[in-house]
C-alpha cells in the first residue's frame, strides 16, 4: 500500500467538549474483551475469472482445447504473406486420459519469413513487460514428414512486432513436453499482443496443453500473479476461506469443486464446468490454494463440500452421504496429514512435505438454500466424522443467524456459524451501531464469511442492473464497508473472522458476473477500489485488547482496540456525513498520550473511486500528529475513513 505523507491539515487541540458536541469516548481502563486473532482475513473462489485470467498466472486461455468440444475457442490461425494453415479440434490423438483432445494444426504454405501457426489472444490479452523471462510450454508431436521446428512467440495483435521468440529445435512423432523460455528487450508494456505457435514450412503437428507464464511470486511453477499477490499480502491476512462460495458447491453434484482432481501434474487435471458461466482450468488445485495461504502468511479455512448443489439436487444424509464424508475427511488428511498417512504422501510427493495449519473447516456454503432441510442431518455426519478424528478441529456451520431459524442446524452444536451481508450504504449505517451488540453472546462464534456494501437497496449484486454499475466500489461504499468493520471489530469477542467478497475482478469487457470486487484488474494492470484501502488501514492497525467505545450527538462509526504489548491505541472513525465534522476525542484512563502519534486518512468525494485508468486517485494519507492530550478535538474530513494511531502511556 503506497501512503502518502502530507502536511498536517488537521486541527487537533485541547477539548472543552460542550454538552451537544459530537464526542466519541474510548474507555482505557476496562478493556471488553480480547481483539479476535483471526481479524483480517480474505474469501475467494473462482468468479470473475479471478483465478484463470487472474491471480493464477497462466497467460493462455483455453491452453489445454477443453473449453468448447465444438470448437478451439481463443485459438485462431496466423499466418504470413503467401502462407496458410488450418486447425481443428481432434479427439483422435488424446494428449492424456484426462485431456482428451488436442489441436492439430496442418500447415500449407510456410517459409522462415512467412509463417503460419496458431494464436491464443489470453485473457483479454498478452501482458507485454519489459526485460521479462517468460515460461513457455508445449506438448507437442509430429504427424511424417515434419520434425520441426516449432516456433513460439510473444507478438503483437497484428504479428508485426516480436516482443519475445524461441524454437523448439525439433519434434518427434510421439507426445512429449518441450519447455523454453522468452525474453523481452526493452519493450513498453502492453496487453496488445497474443501467444502463437508457428511452423516455417508445410508440415502437421498436434499441440496439447499451451502454456505461458510471466515472472509469478516468489517464482513458484504455475504460480501466482505478482501484482495481485502484492495487493494480497499488503492486506496482511490471518486466514483464507477458499475454495467457494458457489464454487465449492457447483451448479450439479458432478461439477463441485472435487480436490483430487485438481492435484498433480496439469496434464492430469481435466479442470471442470465452473457455476459462473466458464470452464475452470483448475491450474488453481488445492495444493496451490495452500501455497497462496502459505505465500501470505494466512491460515487456511477449509470449505468442504457438504452434498448441496446450486442447482437443488441434494444428497441424502446416510449411506448415499458417507463417500462425500470420507472425501471431506481425506481432503483435511490432504493439508494436514503426515507424510505417512495416505493423502499426506500424495501431498508429499506433489511437492510439500510438511503439513499446512488447519484450525477451521466450513461444511459447505450457504445451505439455506436447500429448501428440503437437509442439511441439519448433513451437517450433523460431517461433523460427527470430522470431529472424531480430529476433536481439535472447528466446524463452521454455514447457515448463520441472519436466515430463518428452521434452516440453523439443531441437532449439533457448530462451533461458528457462517452469516453473509451484502447490504446497501444505509442498510449497514443502520445496522453499524449495534447490530451485534444486541446478539446473545451465550452462542457459537460468527464468521462473516461474505460480506460488501452496494449503492442502493434495490440494485442488489446480483440482480441484472447491476452489469451497468462500475466493478469495484467508490468511496460511499467504502464508507458503509468501514463502519460495518468498525461494528465487527468492537464485536471481535463475538465475531471472529470475517471476509469482504469477492475478492477480485477482472474488468475487461465480459468477464466479470458480480459486483462490487475489492480489487480490479485487466491482463497488464491492477488495483485497490476505496474499500480495499479502507480494509487495509483496518487490518493494519489493530490492537489486541477491545476498549469500549461510546458516542453522543454524532453519526461518526467507531473502533478502538490497544496493543497490550506497547500501549499503542488505534481509534478508527468513519464520517459518513458528506460534512466535515469536530469530533470531541475522549481518552478515559490514560495518563497521557505520547508523541509520534499519526493519522492514516481515506477520504474523498462519495462518488470518487478508483479505476483502472486512475488506480491512485483515492489513496490513505498518512499524517504525522502534534502531541495530543488524551482529550483532543479532531476534524473528521466529510465523507472519511480515519485511522488515530495514538501513543498511550
Ligand atoms: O460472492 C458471490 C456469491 O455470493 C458466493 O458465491 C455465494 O456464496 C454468495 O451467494
Amino acid at each position: 500500500m503506497k501512503i502518502l505523507v502530507t502536511a498536517f491539515l488537521l486541527f487537533a487541540g485541547l477539548a472543552s467538549a460542550a454538552a451537544a458536541q459530537p464526542t466519541v469516548t474510548i474507555d482505557g481502563q476496562h478493556p471488553a474483551g480480547k481483539v479476535s486473532p483471526m481479524l483480517y482475513g480474505l474469501m475467494t473462489e473462482e468468479i470473475n475469472f479471478c483465478y484463470d485470467g487472474g491471480l493464477y498466472a497462466e497467460l493462455v486461455r483455453n491452453r489445454a482445447f477443453l473449453d468448447n468440444p465444438e470448437k478451439p475457442e481463443h485459438w485462431s490461425v496466423v499466418s504470413g504473406d503467401g502462407a496458410s494453415a488450418s486447425i481443428a479440434l481432434d479427439p483422435g490423438q488424446p494428449l492424456s486420459a484426462k485431456i482428451a483432445t488436442s489441436l492439430r494444426l496442418e500447415v500449407a504454405q510456410a517459409s522462415g519469413p512467412h509463417p503460419a501457426g496458431v494464436a491464443n489472444g489470453g485473457y483479454w490479452g498478452i501482458p507485454v513487460y519489459p526485460n521479462t523471462t517468460y515460461k513457455a510450454s508445449v506438448y507437442a508431436r509430429a504427424a511424417p514428414g515434419f520434425t520441426g521446428p516449432l516456433g513460439l512467440s510473444i507478438q503483437s495483435v497484428d504479428g508485426r512486432t516480436l516482443y519475445a521468440h524461441g524454437e523448439v529445435r525439433t519434434i518427434g512423432s510421439a507426445w512429449r513436453r518441450y519447455d523454453i523460455t522468452l525474453h523481452t528487450g526493452r519493450v513498453p508494456p502492453t496487453s496488445l499482443a497474443r501467444f502463437a505457435v508457428t511452423l516455417d514450412r508445410p508440415g502437421t503437428v498436434w499441440l496439447g496443453l499451451v502454456s505461458l507464464f510471466p515472472p509469478t511470486w516468489n517464482d513458484r511453477p504455475n504460480g501466482l500473479r505478482r501484482d495481485l499477490m502484492q495487493l494480497l499480502v499488503d492486506l496482511k491476512p490471518k486466514f483464507l476461506r477458499f475454495p467457494g462460495g458457489n464454487y465449492l458447491e457447483g451448479d450439479t453434484v458432478a461439477t463441485r469443486f472435487e480436490w483430487k482432481k485438481t492435484l498433480g501434474p496439469l496434464v492430469d487435471r481435466p479442470g471442470h464446468a465452473g457455476p459462473w458461466g466458464y470452464r475452470s482450468t483448475d491450474g488453481m488445485g488445492l495444493l496451490e490454494f495452500l501455497l497462496w495461504c502459505e505465500d501470505m502468511g494466512a491460515e487456511p479455512v477449509l470449505a468442504v463440500y457438504a452434498g448441496y448443489s446450486l442447482q437443488g439436487a441434494y444428497v441424502k444424509p446416510g449411506s448415499d452421504l458417507a463417500p462425500f464424508v470420507e472425501e471431506a475427511l481425506e481432503e483435511i488428511e490432504y493439508v494436514t496429514g503426515g507424510p505417512e498417512t495416505k493423502w499426506g504422501a500424495q501431498r508429499t510427493k506433489d511437492g510439500h512435505p510438511a503439513p499446512f495449519p488447519l484450525r477451521y473447516v466450513e461444511i459447505g456454503n450457504e445451505d439455506w438454500f436447500d429448501k428440503s432441510l437437509s442439511y441439519d442431518g448433513r451437517f450433523a455426519q460431517f461433523y460427527d466424522a470430522i470431529k472424531a478424528r480430529h476433536p481439535q478441529l472447528k466446524i463452521i456451520s454455514s447457515v448463520g443467524n441472519e436466515q430463518p431459524a428452521q434452516f440453523l442446524v439443531h441437532s449439533r452444536q457448530p462451533d461458528v456459524v457462517d452469516e453473509h451481508y451484502y447490504r446497501s450504504i444505509d442498510e449497514f449505517l443502520k445496522m453499524a451501531p449495534d447490530y451485534y451488540e444486541k446478539y446473545n453472546r451465550h452462542q457459537p462464534a460468527i464468521f462473516v464469511g461474505e460480506w460488501a456494501t452496494h449503492e442502493d437497496s434495490k440494485v442488489r449484486p446480483w440482480f441484472p442492473q447491476a452489469k451497468a454499475q462500475p466493478p469495484t466500489p467508490d468511496m460511499k461504499d467504502a464508507i458503509g464497508d468501514a463502519a460495518w468493520m468498525a461494528a465487527m471489530e468492537r464485536n471481535s469477542d463475538l465475531v471472529i473472522m470475517h471476509g469482504y467478497a469477492p475478492l477480485l475482478v477482472n474488468v475487461s469487457s465480459g468477464a466479470r458476473q458480480w459486483r462490487p470486487d475489492l480489487i480490479g484488474y485487466d491482463a497488464l494492470r491492477a488495483y485497490g477500489s476505496p474499500s480495499y484501502h479502507a480494509l487495509a488501514l483496518f487490518s493494519r492497525h489493530l490492537g489486541d485488547e477491545l476498549l469500549p467505545v461510546t458516542r453522543a450527538d454524532t453519526a461518526v462509526q467507531a473502533s478502538a482496540t490497544r496493543d497490550s504489548r506497547t500501549g499503542r491505541i488505534f481509534l478508527k472513525l468513519v464520517n459518513p456525513q458528506p460534512v466535515a465534522e469536530r469530533l470531541a476525542v475522549q481518552i478515559r484512563g490514560v495518563a497521557a498520550l505520547g508523541r509520534s502519534a499519526t493519522s492514516f486518512t481515506l477520504a474523498a468525494a462519495p462518488a470518487a473511486t478508483n479505476t483502472i485508468e486512475a488506480p491512485s486517485a483515492v489513496v490513505p494519507v498518512a499524517t504525522p500528529l502534534p502531541s495530543l492530550q488524551p482529550s483532543f478535538t479532531y476534524d473528521l474530513p466529510a465523507t472519511s475513513i480515519v485511522i488515530l494511531s495514538l501513543p498511550a502511556r
